[in-house]
Order: structure tokens, then C-alpha cells, then sequence
């Protein structure tokens, strides 16, 4: 197998794969991903950057096959699904050498079982020189892990981003070749990886504003050739300011919840804020992610088990906390039979949320017109919080 041209000397050497459903055990993967890595050849010496997900080395054995010397074997971030491959590059070359950040070489250690003598660190802003194709590294931590840094190609503009600017999809062609449907995959990629380090996201995407980039290489999903919309999206997704839109997820058990969250949607849509309700008995937690980017309000909205929210909206909660979303304001709202513990819970569980908490409606069974009547309070305060905003 031939590997596939990008650009002059640049080439794909990486793999779809179009059956995985899951990624970390956490997140739903509905179109696939892939693993992408990449061929760099100067006149002198060739790199390869990322060693691809160990399920898939098959296919980048076969792309290597008639690639008798590679000189440099570039690991941009140490997660499993791009460096998992690096003991078989380092034994099918064992002149190889392989070249990391300073903070990834004990991680690569730690996570591969690497000898740490085998890895040579590189430092922000350093260039290796391969002949006539020059590669700048550019340290852009916690996208996604704290060692991860990308690769820039002078000569040809490229940026091989690994994790950021990425995107869960499978797909035969190299390219983008839709960028509206290209974007919502990004951003549910960002939603679900990028989030939690949104201010450091910003001061990565300030180091290379002033960097031309031609093509945007990531390693996974496809490659941009007309970056400004993604690099833009990047910027709308990180700002500190919200839009003007309320995320529930809820559950019910005997209907007095599903009661309530209908009331509030509707209440709210009456006063021009957007609603996206998720129920969590079948949700799929990357779209309440995606939503989770841009909402000025959360709202949990659960029957109690025991004395707890139910599990499956508390796993949203759990989720929520981790993902570190801007909202700005957060309430409670849902049931109980005869005791309940919920809202306190609730609280405690989202430390990592700066949010001011907003009152709560609690129904002691079925909701009733003093519930209603709270609830339309409750999206009054919601619509005067985002108004404040300017939203
Ligand atoms: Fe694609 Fe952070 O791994």
C-alpha cells in the first residue's frame, strides 16, 4: 500500500476506523474516528509524525511496508491512540529516532514501558531540519494532555495539530469536504476533550495567530485546507461569553419530572431563550456536551431515588463538573416522595462549575399550580440573568 499524498512529500499514513463506538469507555463515537499520521521527506531525512491507535498498526504497516529508512519518529502527545504504535516503528527502525516535548518523555516512559535513553526531547520553538522541509515544534499544552505539542511545517504552511482541531469521523478522503458538517463533528470533539481546558485552549490559539497555515493536519478526522473557519470556531467555542440557552438533563419516573420540564421549556421558549433538553435514559452525552459549549444556564432536572437524584441524570451532573463548561447560572428541579437529599447533592457535585445557583422548584409528587407557578419564576430569573449578560 502506497502512502497517500497530501502535498508534495507529505503523506497519509494513517487509518480510519469506521466501527468504534466508544472511546475511553465514556464517549459515544457515532460516525467512527480515525488515527492519522503523516510522512514528512526532506532531501536528507524523513519523519514520521504520531504512531497511530495499536488496533490499526496493520495499516500502518502495510503504508511502511516500502519505506526502507525513516530518520525521526515524532510523538506529538502520548495518549494511546497515537503513540501506541511506537515500539513497532522503533523496532521495524532501530535507527530511528524518537523525538517528544520535555514533559512527555516520562510520561512515554510511564504509559509505553519506554526506555527513556531511547527518547530525545525537544524544546518550544525548536526546528529539525530534514532538507528543504524544515519542522518547528510548538509546545501547545493540554490540547489535550499536559505534554502535547504540535508539529509546523515552514516551508508548506502545514500544522499537524494532533488532538485540537480534530474530529471523530471516519472517512476514505483526506479532506474536509463539507465545512458546515465538519464543524458540528469538531465541536462535538471539542466539547467532549477540549472543554475542560478552554483558558488554556485560548493561549494556544493566541501562540500561533500569527503563525500562516496552510493546511490544518490533525490526527484525527480530516485535514483543512481553508483553516479560518475552524480556527474561528475554536475561538467562538473558548470565549468567555455564552449564548442565550438553557441545558436540562432530565429524567422521569412516573411523569411528575417530565411535567416540570415541559412547563420550564416552554416557559422559557415564551421568553426567547433556547432549551435543549436531553432526556438521560437515552441521550447521547456527546450532543449534551456540544450543548453544554455554548449555554449560559444549566438545569438538572431529576426525580429523587431514595434520597439522591436519579443516577442517570447525576452521571450528568458527574459529567457537567468534568467538562468545565462557561455557564454562568445553574437551578434544580424535579421531585420526591417523601424525603430528598437532591438539590445539596447536586451542589456538591459541581465544584468546577462558577455558577450562581438559582432558586429551586421541588414538587412532593406530582406538581402542582404553585410548582407551575415557580417554575414560570424560575425562567423569569433565567431570562433577567442573561439579559444582564447581554445575551
Ligand atoms: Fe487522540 Fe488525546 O488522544
Amino acid at each position: 500500500m502506497k502512502p497517500r499524498e497530501i502535498i508534495p512529500d507529505v503523506q497519509y499514513v494513517g487509518a480510519p476506523d469506521f466501527d468504534r463506538r466508544l472511546f475511553d469507555s465514556l464517549i459515544p463515537l457515532p460516525d467512527g474516528t480515525s488515527y492519522n499520521s503523516y510522512l514528512v521527506r526532506g532531501r536528507d531525512k524523513t519523519a514520521l509524525i504520531e504512531a497511530i491507535e495499536p488496533s490499526k498498526l496493520y495499516v500502518l504497516e502495510a503504508y511502511l511496508k516500502d519505506v526502507p529508512k525513516i530518520d525521526y519518529l515524532i510523538s506529538n502527545h502520548t495518549e494511546q491512540d497515537h503513540s501506541g504504535g511506537i515500539p513497532w516503528v522503533l523496532d521495524r527502525y532501530p535507527g530511528i529516532e524518537l523525538l517528544s516535548s520535555e514533559p512527555a518523555k516520562p510520561m512515554l516512559a510511564d504509559h509505553l514501558g519506554l526506555d527513556a535513553g531511547r527518547i530525545r526531547t525537544v524544546a518550544d520553538g525548536e526546528r529539525l531540519e530534514l532538507g528543504g522541509k524544515t519542522l518547528r515544534f510548538i509546545y501547545t499544552p493540554w490540547v489535550h494532555w499536559p505534554e502535547t505539542m504540535s508539529t509546523y511545517l515552514e516551508e508548506d504552511k502545514v500544522l499537524f495539530s494532533c488532538d485540537w482541531f480534530g474530529s471523530h469521523i471516519a472517512q476514505t478522503g483526506l479532506f474536509v469536504d463539507g465545512a458546515d458538517c465538519i464543524l458540528a463533528e469538531a465541536k462535538r470533539y471539542y466539547a467532549e476533550i477540549m472543554m475542560p481546558f478552554r483558558k488554556v485552549v485560548q493561549k494556544n490559539l493566541d501562540k500561533i495567530k500569527d503563525l500562516e497555515v496552510a493546511l490544518i493536519a490533525p490526527s484525527h478526522g480530516p485535514i483543512y485546507r481553508d483553516p479560518r473557519s475552524i480556527i474561528q470556531a475554536y475561538r467562538e467555542w473558548t470565549d468567555d461569553k455564552p449564548l442565550n440557552s438553557v441545558v436540562i438533563p432530565w429524567v422521569t419516573m412516573h411523569g411528575s419530572t417530565a411535567l416540570m420540564v415541559e412547563r420550564l421549556t416552554a416557559s422559557l421558549v415564551q421568553r426567547g431563550v433556547a432549551v435543549h433538553p436531553f432526556n438521560m435514559a437515552s441521550a447521547d452525552i456527546g450532543q449534551l456536551a456540544m450543548a453544554l459549549v455554548d449555554a449560559a444556564t444549566l438545569v438538572v432536572a431529576a426525580p429523587t431515588v431514595h434520597v439522591g437524584p436519579h443516577p442517570m441524570v447525576f452521571n450528568a451532573v458527574v459529567l457537567a463538573n468534568a467538562l468545565r463548561p462557561k455557564v454562568r447560572f445553574a437551578s434544580v428541579i424535579g421531585s420526591y416522595g417523601w424525603a430528598g437529599k437532591m438539590v445539596d447533592m447536586v451542589k456538591a457535585a459541581i465544584p468546577s462549575l462558577k455558577v450562581e445557583f438559582l432558586p429551586t422548584v421541588i414538587a412532593k409528587g406530582l406538581p402542582r399550580q404553585a410548582e407551575f407557578e415557580a417554575l414560570d419564576a424560575l425562567a423569569d430569573a433565567i431570562a433577567e440573568k442573561h439579559k444582564d449578560l447581554g445575551l
